[in-house]
C-alpha cells in the first residue's frame, strides 16, 4: 500500500480489494472539506427483506458507524448526517422511539471509535423537542468529545432547514433591534452566525442515498454551491466503496461557484470573436 490514505485504511480495507482500487484513485489534496449525507432507503432495504422497518434503521446504524470512521480515516474536517427531521415525527410511535433508541445506542457504544478516532461530536436541530435521556445521551457524547481536534460530526435531529432558516430571522432581528443596526446593512455573514451551523464550512459535497432527487428540507441555506450526487446503493448498503465513489465523482466535478472557466474570462471568447 502507498498512498497516504491507503495506509490511513490499514486494518479497514483488505488489500487488493474494490475499496484499495478505489481509495488509490481518490486524490488526498482535494478531498471535500465537509460532506453533508442525506441517509435514505432504510425501510425499503427491510422491505426487500421481508424485515420490519426498524431492522432498516438497525442496518443503517452500522452504515453510519463506518461512515463516520471512515471519513475520520480520510482526515475529513466536516460529516453532516440528517438523522431525524421535524416531519419524521408523523411517523408511527414505534418506529420513532426505535429511532431515538438507536442513535442513544450508538452514542453509548461508539463513544470509544469517536474519542480513537479524534472526533467532535454535536447535533443541529430543535434540541428543546427531543426526550430527556436522548438530550442527556447528547449531552454526554458532545462533552466527552469537545476537546477533539480530528473531524467534527454532526447529527442533524429534529431538524428542518426552514425552521433553522426562520430563527435566524428572528434572532436576527432582535439582535438589530438591540444594537440599532440597519436591516439593509445585513450581510450574509451576519445571517450565517444565527444558524446551526454557525462556523461550519457549507458542504462541498451532498450525498442523497436511494435514488431519490430531493433536499427534503435539510441544510437548505447551506448547500447553496454544494455538489449533489445521489446514488441508488440504499442507505443500510452505504460503506467504503460507496463512499470512496461519492469523493471520485465529487473529484471529477469542476466547480465555478457562478463564475466561468479561467479560460472563457477573456470577454472576446465571451462575445465568439474568433
Ligand atoms: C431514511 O430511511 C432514514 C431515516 C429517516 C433515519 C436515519 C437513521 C439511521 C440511519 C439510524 C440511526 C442514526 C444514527 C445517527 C445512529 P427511510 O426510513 O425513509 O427509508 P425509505 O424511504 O426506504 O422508507
Amino acid at each position: 500500500m502507498s498512498n497516504n490514505l491507503v495506509e490511513e485504511f490499514e486494518g479497514l480495507i483488505d488489500r487488493g480489494s474494490k475499496e484499495e482500487f478505489l481509495l488509490r484513485q481518490i486524490d488526498p489534496a482535494r478531498l471535500p472539506s465537509h460532506i453533508a449525507v442525506i441517509m435514505d432507503g432504510n425501510g425499503r432495504w427491510a422491505s426487500r427483506r421481508s424485515l420490519p422497518r426498524v431492522a432498516g434503521h438497525r442496518a443503517g446504524a452500522e452504515a453510519v458507524r463506518s461512515t463516520v470512521e471512515s471519513s475520520a480515516r480520510l482526515g475529513l474536517e466536516c460529516l453532516t448526517l440528517y438523522a431525524f427531521s421535524t416531519e419524521n415525527w408523523k411517523r408511527p410511535r414505534l418506529e420513532v422511539t426505535a429511532l431515538m433508541g438507536l442513535l442513544k445506542e450508538f452514542l453509548r457504544k461508539e463513544l470509544a471509535i469517536l474519542k480513537k478516532n479524534n472526533i467532535r461530536f454535536q447535533t443541529i436541530g430543535r434540541e428543546e423537542g427531543l426526550d430527556a435521556d436522548v438530550r442527556r445521551q447528547v449531552d454526554h457524547a458532545r462533552r466527552e468529545t469537545a476537546m477533539n481536534t480530528g473531524t467534527l460530526l454532526t447529527v442533524a435531529l429534529n431538524y428542518s432547514g426552514r425552521v433553522e432558516i426562520i430563527e435566524a430571522c428572528r434572532n436576527l432581528i432582535d439582535e438589530c433591534a438591540r444594537q440599532g443596526k440597519n436591516p439593509s446593512d445585513i450581510t450574509e455573514s451576519d445571517f450565517e452566525k444565527y444558524l446551526f451551523t454557525a462556523g461550519l464550512p457549507d458542504p462541498d459535497l451532498l450525498i442523497r442515498t436511494s435514488g431519490e432527487m430531493r433536499v427534503s428540507n435539510f441544510l437548505l441555506w447551506q448547500i447553496a454551491y454544494s455538489e449533489i450526487y445521489v446514488t441508488d446503493t440504499l442507505w443500510p448498503d452505504f460503506r467504503q466503496a460507496a463512499l470512496f465513489a461519492a469523493i471520485l465523482e465529487y473529484q471529477k466535478r469542476e466547480r465555478r461557484y457562478g463564475d466561468v472557466k479561467p479560460a472563457e474570462k477573456d470577454s472576446r471568447v465571451a462575445a465568439g470573436v474568433k
